[in-house]
């Protein structure tokens, strides 16, 4: 018979894999969730099940805000809607058959994608072989130790910092990268924020921020530069003090009045010729 084929062997197995020598007392429990890392603040549906085939008691512990689903008639399963997720936490699905109780937890992990990813370049502007510091934050940040900071320089990864030793309470990352510019032209930085959930069942996040470009120059045009700059303020320099010098000189031969004086003689010479 194809009903028989159909559910007997499942039926015998679990029979020998669970329950080896068993009485009637003995069932099941089991608790299945659509995702076991939830995004912060997010729902999701979870199934707890029996193998008891009339349980007298079932129903779901959790702290957080429940809502029943669909349901067996024998309550066989119950299928429930958790929400707002806020921390990590344990649900426990218990079941009474022929007076006993059983039950089974899972453990639920919250995350959080940062949202603010930001970069801070110091200086950005440098010359070839001078160091710089690029300043990586992250906020807010669920569980810190999933997190991994990196720089990319383009497109490439140059460096990066896990914190796996953060407080669990922590929510902001920070890191500081010091660098030495390699090579003069542009270098095109940016921060990325990686959050690994998949050793907890759920996903790997990522968000970047903005890019900031730092320029680099060469020694030798910096040197050009220093030389010109000297060589100018020089003749600057120069030119004011031949002129400060040469008004002092004009001076010293010409008398403290000599400006007066010639006025003077010229009023007067024009004076007599008028009259
Ligand atoms: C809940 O789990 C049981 C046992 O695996 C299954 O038979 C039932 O269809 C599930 N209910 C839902 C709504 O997925
Ligand atoms: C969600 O949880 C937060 C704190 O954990 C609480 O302040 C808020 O009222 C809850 N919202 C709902 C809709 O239950
Ligand atoms: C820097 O890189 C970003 C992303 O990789 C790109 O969108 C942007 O155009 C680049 N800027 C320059 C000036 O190369």
């Amino acid at each position: 018979m194809p009903a028989f084929g159909c559910w007997g062997l499942p039926t015998a197995l679990l029979a020998l894999l669970c329950c080896p020598g068993t009485g009637e007392n003995t069932f099941d429990v089991h608790v299945w969730s659509e995702k076991q890392a939830i995004e912060f603040a997010g729902s999701f549906k979870v199934n707890c099940s029996t193998s008891c085939a009339k349980p007298e008691a079932a129903g779901l512990e959790t702290l957080l805000p429940k809502k029943e689903l669909e349901g067996h008639p024998q309550k066989r399963w119950q299928q429930y809607l958790l929400s707002n997720v806020s921390q990590d936490t344990v649900l426990l699905c218990y079941f009474t058959c022929n007076g006993k109780q059983r039950s089974k937890s899972l453990n639920i992990r919250v995350y959080e994608i940062p949202k603010n990813v930001t970069l801070k370049l110091q200086p950005l502007r440098v010359i070839v072989g001078q160091t710089f510091t690029i300043e990586c934050k992250a906020s807010p940040v669920k569980p810190l130790r999933s997190l991994t900071l990196a720089l990319l320089c383009g497109q490439d990864r140059v460096q990066s910092h896990t914190f796996e030793k953060a407080p669990p309470t922590l929510q902001e990352a920070t890191v500081t990268f010091n660098r030495t510019a390699p090579k003069k032209g542009n270098l095109n930085f940016s921060c990325q924020a990686e959050l690994d959930m998949r050793p907890y069942g759920g996903y790997f996040f990522h968000s970047t921020s903005e890019h900031q470009i730092l320029e680099v120059y060469d020694t030798e045009l910096v040197i050009i530069i220093v030389v010109v700059s000297v060589l100018l303020l020089l003749f600057v320099t120069s030119v004011l003090f031949c002129f400060i010098f040469g008004q002092h000189w004009h001076q010293k031969r010409t008398g403290s009045y000599g400006v007066l004086n010639a006025w003077r003689r010229l009023s007067r010479s024009l004076r007599a010729r008028v009259v």
